[in-house]
């Protein structure tokens, strides 16, 4: 009985943080519950963003080359969009992802106890459940691994199937005809890239003159390009400020962000996608002392609050707001609590974005190197010389590998091109081992793969690309 005895380790929030959390506290023998205030596990990430979003790039991604690239390799078919088995292939995953979580749970001895989790005090944490029913769990250790929800935008309202956030894009039971998407993120070029290719006319507003948020920025350059190749509209360096909602759509007020004029644009749909902020309502916080930051995030020195035996984890806190990090935060709180050396380099944190073809990064970009003064050096590879790229008719792109010109040690890696995703690990290898460009340019690679581009890039730094 979850009451009647003092946990190791009690997790509030059970997305990648929490549950990746809770397996190492199993597996290092700490006795350890996981509360969850929504039916499923998985958190954010399983439930209403990594993973369905993926499902529906998948899904739409075939849809499209069906549509448009099939015939030129001599497959002729007429695709038909059935929207409601889209959905429910992506539910379908969703759940057996969410179920495979509790196997896990159950498999590390974890005990799962599903309401709203509050801290009441030191070594106290109170859960109620949906039907108002409260336990309190005593435990050493609070973990509070919570993540974050979409940030609204002032004057833009959330209205049900108009104006929405990620979770409404990831459940529209039709395709717009004009989506509009507010902000040039991770999230609205993936979910823009989404409903463009099931059909909809997709025109994203972006504050800053650039992609990305905080992409290199000659990947930027080249990622709005090819974007907007597939028939996304861009309007950069543009704000909203204001929403007008009726029956049949919504109407923007539009200003340039350093000053003008106002216009309005119309769409059926707006999606609001300007960033996520951290959430802490209802935590009882207050009951030991912890404030969260000015924008809202819980400040940690080692995962530690300034709350002595209450730790902190994933999106809640500084950081990448990535289920991956989330990751390495768990395992390294956990490490920490038993006794273990856990440590995270958070330069080593990749970002993808999975839009076709996809972004990938790990390190610094160009901008931050010069920024620093750091003397580097700069190895680019085009897909376009790529032979299984060229194949595969995929040759948008680059591979960038940026090194110090003093050690040649590999500083940073940016990759527009096709599975950018799965080729940026071997980066993360590279960099996590202290590799120079030299070692990657001397590693034999598979031909014929795009994994070759890569290894040709760090040639690039040396000086001897062989096939560009
Ligand atoms: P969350 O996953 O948000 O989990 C927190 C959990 O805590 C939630 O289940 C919540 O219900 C629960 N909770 C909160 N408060 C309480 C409480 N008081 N009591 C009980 N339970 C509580 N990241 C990637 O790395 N790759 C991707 O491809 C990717 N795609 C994304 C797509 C979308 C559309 C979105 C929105 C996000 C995406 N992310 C992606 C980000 C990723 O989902 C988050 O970084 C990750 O989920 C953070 O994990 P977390 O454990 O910190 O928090
Ligand atoms: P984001 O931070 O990636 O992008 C937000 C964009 O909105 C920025 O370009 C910003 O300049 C712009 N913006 C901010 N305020 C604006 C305004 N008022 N008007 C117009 N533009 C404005 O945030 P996003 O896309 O909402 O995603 C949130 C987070 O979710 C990401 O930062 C990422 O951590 C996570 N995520 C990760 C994914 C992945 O790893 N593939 C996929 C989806 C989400």
């Amino acid at each position: 009985d979850a009451a009647s005895q003092t946990y190791d380790v009690v997790i509030i929030g059970g997305g990648p943080g929490g549950y990746n959390a809770a397996i190492r506290a199993g597996q290092l023998g700490l006795k350890a519950a996981l509360v969850e205030k929504r039916a499923t596990l998985g958190g954010t990430c399983l439930n209403v963003g990594c993973m369905p979003s993926k499902a529906l790039l998948h899904a739409s991604e075939l849809y499209e080359a069906a549509n448009v690239e099939f015939a030129g390799i001599g497959i002729e078919v007429k695709p038909k969009l059935n929207l409601t088995q889209m959905h429910k292939a992506k539910d379908d995953s969703v759940e057996a992802l969410t179920k495979g979580i509790e196997f896990l749970m159950k498999k590390n001895k974890v005990d799962v106890v599903k309401g709203f989790g509050r801290i009441a005090g030191a070594g106290k944490v109170e859960v109620e459940a949906e039907g108002g029913a409260k336990t309190t769990l005593a435990t050493k250790n609070i973990i509070i691994a919570t993540g974050s929800e979409p940030t609204p935008l002032p004057g833009v309202a959330f209205e049900d199937g108009k104006v929405i956030d990620s979770t409404g894009a990831l459940f529209l039971p039709k395709v717009p005809k004009h989506l509009i998407v507010i902000g040039a993120g991770v999230i609205g070029l993936e979910l823009g890239s989404v409903w463009r290719r099931l059909g909809a006319q997709v025109t994203v507003v972006e504050f800053l003159d650039k992609v990305g948020a905080g992409m290199d920025g000659e990947v930027a350059t080249a990622f709005q390009r090819g974007l907007t190749k597939q028939g996304m509209t861009f309007r950069m360096g543009t704000k909203v400020t204001g929403a007008q909602t009726s029956k049949d759509g919504v109407e923007l007020t539009l200003e340039p962000a350093k000053g003008g004029a106002a216009e309005t644009l119309k769409g059926d749909v707006v999606l609001v996608a300007i960033g996520r902020r951290p959430y802490t309502q209802g935590l009882g916080l207050e009951t030991v002392g912890v404030t969260p930051d000015a924008r809202g995030f819980i400040a940690n020195d080692h995962f530690k609050t300034s709350a002595p035996g209450v730790w902190v984890i994933g999106d809640v806190t500084h950081g990448p707001m990535l289920a991956h990090k989330a990751e390495e935060d768990a395992v390294a709180v956990i490490e920490l609590i038993a006794g273990k050396p856990g440590h995270v380099d958070y330069d080593l944190v990749p970002s993808v974005i999975y839009t076709g073809p996809e972004v990938a990064w790990v390190g610094k970009t160009e901008e931050a190197l010069k920024a620093a003064g750091v003397n580097y050096k700069k190895g680019k590879f085009p897909f376009a010389a790529n032979s299984r790229a060229k194949i595969n008719h995929e040759t948008d792109g680059f591979v960038k590998v940026l090194a110090d010109a003093a050690t040649d040690k590999v500083l940073g890696v940016h990759i527009y091109g096709p599975q950018a995703g799965e080729l940026i690990g071997e980066a993360c290898m590279t960099m996590a081992f202290g590799g120079s460009s030299e070692d990657i340019a001397r590693t034999c690679h598979p031909h014929p793969t795009r994994s070759e581009a890569f290894r040709q890039a760090a040639m690039g730094v040396e000086g001897w690309t062989m096939q560009a």
